[in-house]
């Protein structure tokens, strides 16, 4: 296949796109058209996510589901995750109804600044861009009125702007670092529209009051780093509190057991990538649910654990004078307006399942999600181990491949109690089982 025979693909109809992959690359046709069509929705949904995308042939479901018993801020919630992993939803529900009568989750913001930069190369001096910058930002601001307008009307909009010179990059290269409120919006667009006026205004305004040199733009992009956009979720309550764990291990075993544990995720950095990612299953998952792009919340995260200059967990825990704490602070870039939040039929139904959040309370959601998912994985891990839930989902997973029967389900649930699941043991068993009918 040369490239001209592809060309104009994107304005192909679906159906010619269909064609062409199949005829292409599938090596059952049959198959690879019924699970494309399967999986396409009726016309007037699919229309909606048609327009998300390009390209688009057919949907890609996840499954959406639900953890109870949440009390953050004393409030109470339900959270749609959206989730392709076993025992997710079923962790971090078991962690909800733990904390619920301890006093659950207590969550912050601490600030919701975020950043966005105008990169450039300007030949004259650094003095005459400071000099220029503080009219220059009076000057983008009252270009920008128009743009901004509604964002102020509700306490956002740019809050300030600095100059930086990067000279580990080249000489003669800077950095304009916007700080912006964005209020419910996660703001890319807000932002990303700002910066490029910023970045049309700049050369000529510079050039203008100063003869010293030449400016060239490079880009003008939001950063998804938000280190001032940050949440903290926290659990505590008296080490006694915490009840007695399988095998008998008691409160203060279990919090010493559980304590350790951070602590190794604080130091090595290939404990601290799991742990991490434990927290993210969680975290992603609502991110999904509400239409967020999960994609920038994942790479500030992992940017923020990496703040120290060594990667390391996201959570701390301190066991002082008798109390457990265990606690996260992560940057979490939200909206509950804008992009897919409402565009999206099962994001907006998401978002009326919260309760209808503000971005604000959608991040104290968010990052007590995280703790929880992160909770539930530590407790498992020192106490029981991790593969005893893992596996009865596995165990589901792989019936469901073998078309069993309700009843054949109940027999193997029973008999892979003190069994190893495998995906042959189970073939094995469920042949045995039908061999005797
Ligand atoms: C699995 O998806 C996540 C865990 O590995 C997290 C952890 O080890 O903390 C269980």
């Amino acid at each position: 296949m040369d490239n001209t025979e592809l060309s104009g693909f994107s304005k192909w109809t679906k159906e010619e796109k269909i064609d062409w992959v199949i005829q292409q690359f599938c090596s059952d046709p049959k198959l690879a058209r019924s699970v494309l069509k399967d999986f396409n929705y009726p016309a007037e949904q699919q229309e909606i996510l048609n327009g998300f995308s390009e390209n688009t042939l057919s949907n890609f479901p996840l499954p959406y589901g639900i953890a109870p018993h949440f009390l953050i801020n004393g409030k109470s919630y339900a959270i749609p995750m959206v989730i392709e992993e076993s025992s997710v939803v079923a962790a971090a529900s078991a962690a909800a109804k733990f904390w619920k009568t301890r006093g659950g989750f207590s969550a912050h913001v601490l600030s919701m600044t975020k950043e966005g930069q105008v990169h450039f190369r300007w030949t004259g001096s650094a003095s005459a861009l400071h000099e220029a910058l503080p009219e220059f930002e009076e000057k983008l601001r009252a270009d920008t009125a128009e743009l901004t307008k509604n964002m102020r009307r509700r306490g956002g909009g740019i809050d300030r702007l600095e100059l930086i010179s990067l000279p580990e990059v080249g000489s003669h290269i800077y950095q304009l670092r916007f700080h912006l409120e964005t209020c419910d919006s996660m703001g890319a667009n807000f932002i990303n529209s700002i910066l490029e006026r910023a970045a049309e205004l700049f050369p000529s305004f510079i050039e203008d009051r100063s003869s010293s040199g030449e400016m060239e733009i490079i880009m003008a992009i939001l950063s998804n780093y938000t280190p001032a956009c940050i949440v903290r979720a926290e659990i505590s309550c008296p080490v006694s509190d915490l009840g007695v764990f399988p095998g008998d291990m008691s409160a203060n075993e279990f919090a010493q057991r559980f304590k350790r544990a951070v602590d190794i995720a604080r130091h090595d950095v290939y404990r601290a990538t799991t742990h991490n990612k434990g927290i993210f299953n969680g975290i992603d998952s609502v991110v999904l649910a509400t239409g967020n792009d999960f994609r920038a919340v994942e790479s500030a995260g992992h940017a923020y654990a990496a703040k120290s200059g060594q990667y390391r967990s996201l959570s701390q825990c301190e066991i002082e004078n008798g109390i457990f704490r265990f606690w996260l602070e992560l940057p979490l870039a939200l909206g509950t307006v804008g992009g897919l939040t409402r565009l999206h039929p099962m994001a907006s139904l998401s978002l009326d399942i919260l309760q209808q959040p503000s971005a604000r309370e959608l991040m104290e959601i968010t990052a007590s999600m995280g703790l929880a998912q992160n909770f539930s994985a530590l407790r498992s891990l020192v106490t029981v181990g991790i593969q005893k839930g893992h596996m009865k989902m596995h165990l589901y997973n792989i019936l469901i491949h073998f078309k069993a029967s309700r009843e054949e389900k109940e027999q193997a649930f029973k008999h892979f109690e003190d069994q190893v699941v495998s995906f042959g043991s189970v073939r094995d068993y469920l042949e045995k089982i039908r061999r005797a009918k």
